[in-house]
């Protein structure tokens, strides 16, 4: 899509600390880093606005943990209408990383992440948000 240059004014101390965030974070120039925001911006909007969303949680668990296997299990069959596709991968004697690849209403999602977080024996429950992909060339 064709590129269309605007002009930004905002105070120096703002664009200072704009730049020393875009010189850490690794972006060459402001622009990708402008991009990046308002694509953040969009996504999150999406998020709440309680629209169709998709995205991943990515969690990391003790197998051996009493019953955490199964539970999860249980509530991925519960929340089937909300999940796209599981992948499991044994990342060594204990541990096991599971993602799973989300799509559907926010609240159910949302609610699935949070059982998911708050399972006993799961160390690690991320949710990455994603977009449907609208809007954002
Ligand atoms: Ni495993």
């Amino acid at each position: 899509m064709p590129k269309i240059r605007f002009t930004v004014s905002l105070e120096k101390d703002l664009l200072t600390e704009f730049d020393k965030k875009i010189q850490v974070d690794g972006y060459a120039t402001r622009s990708e880093a402008i991009r990046d925001l308002i694509r953040e911006g969009i996504i999150k909007e999406e998020w709440e606005s309680g629209s169709e969303v998709i995205g991943s949680i990515t969690m990391v668990y003790n197998h051996h943990e009493r019953d955490v296997s199964t539970d999860i299990l249980h509530l991925q069959h519960d929340y089937n209408d909300v999940i796209l596709s599981t992948q499991h991968i044994h990342v060594d004697h204990d541990n096991c990383l599971e993602v799973i690849i989300v799509r559907g209403v926010v609240e159910k999602i949302t609610e699935l992440f949070h059982l998911l977080k708050a399972s006993t024996g799961v160390k690690q429950c991320e949710l990455t948000r994603s977009t449907t992909g609208k809007n954002l060339d």
